[in-house]
């Protein structure tokens, strides 16, 4: 059976100042970290001042959190936008562990594409994911987006040099797969 790729206890919601705390807590866990690459250490400062930065109008930053219910779980992220190509970059982390692994990612990860396709309307949303994150790989290859390319050896997990996958979907692709699912012949 295609796997699910909504869910009515799911939303997004913007990033606001009281959700830092819990990234706080989030960006110091080894899943989280090794998993997006952070480089910084964290501190619940930098997690304000990021918020209150990809909050100013014109910032070509759409912070998300994603609500299961009332719960904050985690958080999608579309960034270096670039106006002149339409695109932008996604990136996600389910923060609570215990909701990793049931489909909030793949759900989280729909609702962003259809806010970069639908509302701002973008020719393209692009990732990077480090080779060894099979949950990461699965979700976006789930969801349509295809291996664009290898940049070898461009990421450090834990000292070790691994291969960093670009992966793309286009707003044809998106829409194309929206129109199939609804019809129920898609995911
Ligand atoms: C990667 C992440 C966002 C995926 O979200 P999730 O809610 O855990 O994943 P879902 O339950 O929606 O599952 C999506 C796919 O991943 C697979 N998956 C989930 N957890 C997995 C695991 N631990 N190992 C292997 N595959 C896994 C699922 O089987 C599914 O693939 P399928 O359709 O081929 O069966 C989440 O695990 C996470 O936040 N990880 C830590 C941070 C991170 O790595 N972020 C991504 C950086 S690029």
């Amino acid at each position: 059976m295609a796997p699910r790729t909504r869910r009515s206890d799911l939303r997004l919601c913007p990033i606001m100042p009281a959700h830092a705390p819990a990234m706080f807590r989030w960006m110091k866990d080894p899943a989280v970290r090794l998993g997006v690459g952070i480089r910084t250490e964290a501190s619940l400062e930098r997690t304000l001042e990021w918020i209150a930065q990809a909050r100013l109008p014109g910032s070509g930053v759409w912070g998300f959190a994603i609500l299961v219910g009332e719960r904050h779980v985690g958080n999608v992220v579309l960034d270096r936008f670039d106006g002149h190509l339409s695109t932008a970059r996604l990136s996600i982390y389910i923060g609570e562990p215990d909701e990793r692994g049931r489909g909030v990612g793949r759900c989280a990860v729909r609702e962003a594409l259809a806010h970069a396709f639908d509302s701002l309307k973008l020719f393209k949303v692009w990732l990077t994911v480090h080779d060894e994150n099979v949950a990461a790989r699965r979700t976006y290859l789930s969801l349509g987006f295809q291996e664009e390319g290898r940049l070898r050896g461009e990421f450090l997990l834990e000292g070790r040099r691994v291969d960093a996958i670009y992966m793309g979907i286009l707003a044809e692709e998106f829409v194309t797969r929206e129109q199939l699912a609804a019809r129920g012949e898609a995911r």
